[in-house]
């Protein structure tokens, strides 16, 4: 964890904040210069007040385009990190610094660094899911939504691929790239969905849909009839013949698919433990409407990034933004 995100910033008290918390964010926005950016796993409360609300690469690429002083990140750390190696001299502020991810913590940059070094001749291609140190490492960054492309795009080259096996695994099979060097990282959520169950579930709903997040296991992946992004996934489910859909990703998408297509019938998909509620990113879920609000009153917590890293790390990003 970096030195920032461990500079926890205070529970907002509740007789501090505005009766209407949701104008009074609208109104601080404008008084700020502001854009709010929201990632599909925000509570849907922050993706209604958004200026610009998507997967990780269109908000990589909103962030590019920003002509505002500030961008309020509603998502976790490294999104927000990507939108400040795109624009240095901007404040990029989130509502709440600890929200991590398990797949970017999981692979720590100098572990990553000893990885790079044993294998001088390899294109490293990172999941945009990491810090930006290993960012600064990689050649050319990609996303669940990209990965095949940029995978292809090395045809010729041997690859490291990290941080995450499940996506590596399954643009694997898509691009006929066996010999990947693979980082073994994870989801923590999505390695919680179960094909016993969703198996399960599927003879109760023999007509429904599966759709998925590529991040999720072999098994679950091997039963879906549709995988990809999270736009890949609400588009798939308003695209879809079928009224029935059962959504292996975070609940956060559930929001946009039912203003879209608000008559069929979503189902979660099932967890390990029947009773957890293993479809929701504990870290994307620290971001709450009170936080953002504070975050765009102080204009703090504040995501930094030191600027050789910065500077590193902008590369592969803008390569995988031309290749895209
Ligand atoms: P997307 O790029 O598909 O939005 O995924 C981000 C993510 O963190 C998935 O867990
Ligand atoms: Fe990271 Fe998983 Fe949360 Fe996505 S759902 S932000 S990969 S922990």
């Amino acid at each position: 964890m970096t030195e920032d995100r461990q500079r926890t910033e205070f529970p907002p008290t509740p007789d501090d904040l505005p009766e209407d918390l949701e104008q009074a964010i609208r109104d601080l926005k404008e008084e700020r210069n502001a854009i709010i950016l929201a990632h599909y796993y925000q509570e849907s409360e922050i993706q209604d007040l958004a200026d610009v609300v998507g997967d990780s690469l269109a908000l990589a690429r909103a962030a590019q385009n920003v002509e505002r002083d500030v961008i309020a990140f509603c998502g976790v750390h490294f999104m927000a990190e990507t939108a400040k190696i795109l624009n240095p001299d901007r404040k990029v502020v989130v509502p709440d610094l600890e929200a991590g991810c398990s797949l970017a913590d999981g692979c720590p940059a100098d572990e990553f660094e000893k990885f790079v070094a044993e294998h001088p001749d390899h294109k490293v291609i990172s999941y945009i899911n990491c810090s930006a140190e290993v960012k600064a490492l990689s050649d050319v960054i990609c996303t669940s939504s990209n990965a095949p492309r940029i995978v292809k795009h090395y045809k010729d080259h041997p690859i490291i691929f990290a941080p995450d096996r499940h996506l590596a695994r399954f643009v694997g099979q898509q691009t006929g790239r066996k010999d990947m060097l693979i980082w073994q990282g994870a989801c923590e959520v999505h390695e919680l969905f179960s094909a016993k169950g969703l198996s399960k579930l599927l003879m109760r709903h023999p007509k429904a849909e599966v759709l998925a997040h590529p991040e999720c296991e072999e098994a679950v992946l091997e039963m879906s009839d549709y995988i990809g992004s999270t736009t890949g996934i609400i588009q798939r489910a308003v695209d879809s013949p079928a009224n029935t859909l059962i959504i292996a990703t975070e609940e956060g998408v559930f929001h946009q698919i039912r203003k879209l297509v608000p008559d069929k019938e979503l189902i979660q998909a099932p967890g390990q433990d029947e009773s957890c509620a293993c479809n929701q990113c504990p870290y994307m879920r620290l971001n709450t409407l009170e936080k953002l609000y504070r975050c765009l009153h102080d204009l703090d917590p504040e995501v930094s990034v030191p600027e050789g890293t910065r500077k590193q790390a902008l590369i592969p990003i803008e390569k995988m933004l031309e290749l895209s």
